[in-house]
């Protein structure tokens, strides 16, 4: 890999999967030339989700977290492309759908901010995780898959992207 060719870790939340939108939401990394190299259908767990969210599990927003994560199965990925990371961050858009730029993933295909979902008593869904930074990503990335779940192959367009 050189030295910006990137893995990201990427999982479509349960308010993606249960609005049937998960299609359209990995079209917009495919269109952007991210190659998707695992995917699986997972039912989060207590101890994966303290894993995964250890950063947040003291927050007063974890009870609402856990709850709207085990909510019903996530889908769970690597995608590999050139600075990965930052650019998936970038499509996925700002944590809270309210202040979401359109064009993003979750300024597009959602609007609730933190005060409503406060309100509610729930997190703030905002239908899909990726790494926040590099070493985030490789953590994340042999958390949630093994090293043989991991598939290589050939995008036709690799040339253009890479
Ligand atoms: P993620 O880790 O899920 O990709 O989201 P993120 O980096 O944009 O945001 P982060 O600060 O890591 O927060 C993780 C998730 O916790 C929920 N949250 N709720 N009610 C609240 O104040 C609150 N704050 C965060 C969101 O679902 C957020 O994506
Ligand atoms: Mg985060």
């Amino acid at each position: 890999m050189t030295e910006y060719l990137e893995r990201t870790f990427v999982a479509l939340k349960p308010d993606a999967v249960q609005r049937g939108i998960t299609g359209q939401i990995l079209h917009r990394l495919e269109r952007a030339g991210m190659r998707l190299v695992a995917m699986k259908m997972v039912t989060a767990d207590d101890e994966l989700l303290m894993k995964h969210y250890s950063e947040h599990v003291d927050k007063d927003f974890y009870e609402g977290l856990k709850n709207f994560m085990q909510e019903g199965p996530v889908i769970a990925m690597v995608w590999e492309g050139v600075n990965a990371v930052e650019n998936i961050r970038k499509l996925v858009g700002s944590t809270s759908p309210k202040d979401a730029r359109p064009g993003t993933i979750r300024g597009d295909f959602a609007h609730m901010g933190y005060a409503h979902a406060d309100d509610k008593g729930t997190a703030v869904k905002n239908l899909i995780h990726a790494s926040g930074e590099k070493k985030e990503a490789l953590e994340e990335i042999s958390l949630w898959f093994t090293e043989s779940e991991i598939q290589d192959y050939t995008r036709s367009d690799t040339a253009h992207v890479r």
